[in-house]
């Protein structure tokens, strides 16, 4: 057994274009192409260390964690991993819709690919990333980031200083989501009478919001996520059983939200599998963002985010 350790630490990110469903293929590959803004200030730190046998800790407590167990396995098939100490923890609350997979097996990714010396590149360490969870393929870089075929490795599309927006996010509830994501996309996928119209939608949406973020255009990048965002829950909530994320201080943050805009705004809003609403703004706006926010019934706590960087090894 070594003592020598490696951290990595990667932050969440929140897709503006929306990945929900996978093909019918193994390897975790995401039924629809994605785009996204990766945040700064909410950090996953991962350490992982040589042992006899694997373990896992969060936030300091031992857990038994099956998506990271079975991650494993399937990188092993690939790669030389041996048994492993990991300890990871997060600086925000997990598993409520703020995308705390997506940080989590971007760092731990990150930090295998080092303390194994497995020598990947990004794009390597991506599709490693994928495997665990699509969604933190993504957060393997800063800025905006796009996730698609045919190689399903994410990329970034432009840094985080090139469009330094703010993010604001409403939690509502606190409490863990009842259905995850994985499962709630098998039942989408399974039961939506919507669901093809929903990946195509999704793949023909994916080339303007490209060109919407390449130009800078928040306007058009509002409208395409807010659509993005909503189909994803009409197809959610199409589905049996049907899925329910929101709850009346979700409702309330997104009327609140378009009606800001309607007077001027530069913010949109958006919500993942889970009730917290993240409104995206331009700097000047977020504080008249906050205030609105923070003025919602429902509302429990406000958290204000910049884009931040992508996963790296921060130590080892
Ligand atoms: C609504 O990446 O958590 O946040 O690949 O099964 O782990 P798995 O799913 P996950 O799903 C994310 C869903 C989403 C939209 C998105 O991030 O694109």
């Amino acid at each position: 057994m070594s003592a020598h350790s490696t951290t990595a630490q990667a932050h969440p990110n929140i897709a503006l274009l929306k990945y929900w469903g996978k093909q019918d293929r193994p390897g975790n590959l995401p039924a629809t192409p994605s785009l996204s803004i990766t945040l700064d200030t909410l950090t996953t730190t991962t350490t992982v260390r040589h042992a006899r046998t694997d373990s896992i800790s969060l936030n300091g407590e031992a857990v038994e964690d099956p998506g990271i167990r079975v991650a494993l396995a399937d990188w092993r098939r690939d790669h030389e991993i041996p048994p492993l100490a990991i300890e990871t923890r997060n600086n925000f609350p997990t598993a409520a819709g703020l995308a705390s997979s997506a940080s989590g097996f971007a760092a731990l990714a990150t930090a295998i690919d080092g303390h194994c010396r497995l020598g990947l590149s990004a794009g390597g360490r991506s599709a490693l990333a994928r495997r665990g969870s699509a969604s933190a393929a993504r957060s393997i870089h800063g800025g905006f980031a796009t996730l698609c075929g045919p190689d399903w490795q994410a990329s970034q599309l432009m840094s985080a200083d090139s469009w330094p927006l703010k993010v604001v996010v409403a939690i509502t509830s606190s409490a863990p989501k009842a259905v995850s994501s994985r499962d709630g996309m098998a039942i989408s996928r399974r039961s939506s009478p919507y669901f093809d119209a929903w990946v195509s939608a999704t793949a023909g949406a994916f080339g303007s919001m490209r060109d919407a973020v390449l130009r800078r255009d928040f306007a058009r990048l509002a409208e395409l996520s807010e659509a993005s965002c909503l189909r994803m829950h009409g197809l959610m909530m199409s589905g049996d059983p049907a899925l329910l994320y929101w709850n009346a201080g979700t409702l309330s943050c997104i009327e609140a939200l378009r009606g800001l805009r309607q007077a001027g705004r530069n913010v949109f809003f958006t919500v993942d599998a889970g009730p917290q609403v993240k409104a995206v703004c331009t700097t000047p706006d977020a504080r008249a963002v906050e205030e609105l926010l923070r003025a919602q019934p429902g509302v429990q706590d406000i958290l204000t985010v910049g884009l931040g960087g992508g996963a790296v090894v921060v130590d080892g």
